[in-house]
């Protein structure tokens, strides 16, 4: 089990399988790109099984998402998910990704044993779009989408960043869409993850302004702490129901109390938050011949040194060294 000081139990392990991407999100890097981890830095994909596999099977890890950069990039993934798929027992298997590429792969992941998907899309204007994202690809992302839904990874959610002066008046249109398309919506506060530092509180929207914007449109109802158990998401009901809407606010209603998260890096390092500075390196004990049972000790070694909370509102927080794109979000 992995355990921390704080009695809680990570179940949930987040696996980023690239640091690269194919969009270039301002909120999350430059327009030239980043210095990307180098090939043989990358755990190989019987690496990453190897570690899911004693996650599983050792450590307690129930649920298992795929993340990036953008995970699609990674040429192995569908017999990564083939063959997490065939562990006893079975573990939840979902994938984040910018929805590029999905049209194609949505029925091979599917059919390797992949349970649902996470899909960004930050608007519905093509022209937006391409501002946020710096690349001409909304079209790509909405196929991808309906993909998905076509293939059973459903239920398909759709998270959304709004910004301010680019899409942040489009909230009540994004919601009536996904409703619509049978989405599940959610949107995230903006968080300082970004790789060139740029974020500020004060410029960004919160979860109040959202509510606010949706409640022009929709009735919203709470959904009620008991059904969100260790989700970021925070629910809502719109218009009495069936549909619902979702608001992940790591900022202003941080939910740290409730985290059952352990993540792994394409590198190889364990992080224990997402706004971890410190990580731990199991690459090193994997390409240096430790048994299964060492790798479990030091996985379990780390979480106990996990930290109460993100920090963001301490006046001594530090934004981590590593960008989102490299985390896995
Ligand atoms: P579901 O189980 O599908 O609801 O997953 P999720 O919402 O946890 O995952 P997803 O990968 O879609 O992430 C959505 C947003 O939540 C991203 O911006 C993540 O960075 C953020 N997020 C995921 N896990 C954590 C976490 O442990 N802490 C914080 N603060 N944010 C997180
Ligand atoms: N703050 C909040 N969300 C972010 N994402 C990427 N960078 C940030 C950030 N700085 C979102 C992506 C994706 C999810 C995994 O995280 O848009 O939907
Ligand atoms: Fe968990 Fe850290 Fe996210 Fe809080 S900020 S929910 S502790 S990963």
């Amino acid at each position: 089990m992995l355990i921390d000081t704080y009695g809680r139990v990570a179940t949930d392990l987040r696996v980023s399988l690239t640091d690269r991407c194919n969009l270039r999100c301002t909120y999350c890097m430059p327009e030239e790109g980043l210095q990307w981890l180098a090939k043989p830095d990358l755990l190989t994909d019987d690496e990453i099984v190897r570690l899911i596999t004693i996650a599983v099977r050792d450590l307690g890890i129930e649920e298992v998402r795929f993340t990036g950069g953008e995970p699609l990039l990674r040429p192995g993934l569908v017999g990564i998910v083939e063959r997490v798929a065939a562990l006893a027992p079975r573990p939840q298997m979902s994938l984040t990704t910018n929805g590029i590429g999905l049209q194609r792969t949505a029925r091979a992941l599917r059919d390797a044993g992949l349970d649902r998907v996470n899909v960004s899309l930050d608007t519905l204007r093509p022209d937006v779009f391409t501002a946020l994202t710096r690349r001409k690809r909304h079209d790509d992302v909405l196929r991808g989408l309906e993909a998905a839904r076509e293939a059973g990874l459903t239920p398909v959610k759709v998270n959304t960043v709004l910004m301010p002066g680019l899409n942040d008046d489009e909230a009540p249109d994004l919601l009536a869409w996904a409703i619509a398309q049978d989405y599940e919506l959610r949107f995230i506060e903006q968080m300082p993850l970004d790789a060139q530092h740029g974020w500020k509180r004060d410029g960004m929207i919160t979860a109040g302004d959202i509510l606010t914007s949706l409640r022009t449109r929709f009735e919203l109802t709470p959904e009620g702490q008991e059904a969100r158990g260790a989700a970021p998401a925070e629910r809502w009901l719109v218009d009495g129901g069936p549909h619902r809407v979702g608001v992940i606010a790591s900022v202003t209603r941080p939910f740290c109390r409730a985290c059952d998260r352990t993540r792994l890096t394409a590198d190889g390092q364990i992080r224990t938050c997402l706004f971890a500075t410190e990580e731990t390196d199991l690459r090193g004990a994997l390409r240096s011949g430790a048994p299964d049972d060492e790798i479990a000790r030091i996985w379990k070694l780390a979480m106990w040194g996990k930290k109460a909370g993100s920090g963001l509102d301490d006046p001594s927080f530090l934004q981590p060294d590593r960008p989102m794109s490299a985390i896995g979000g």
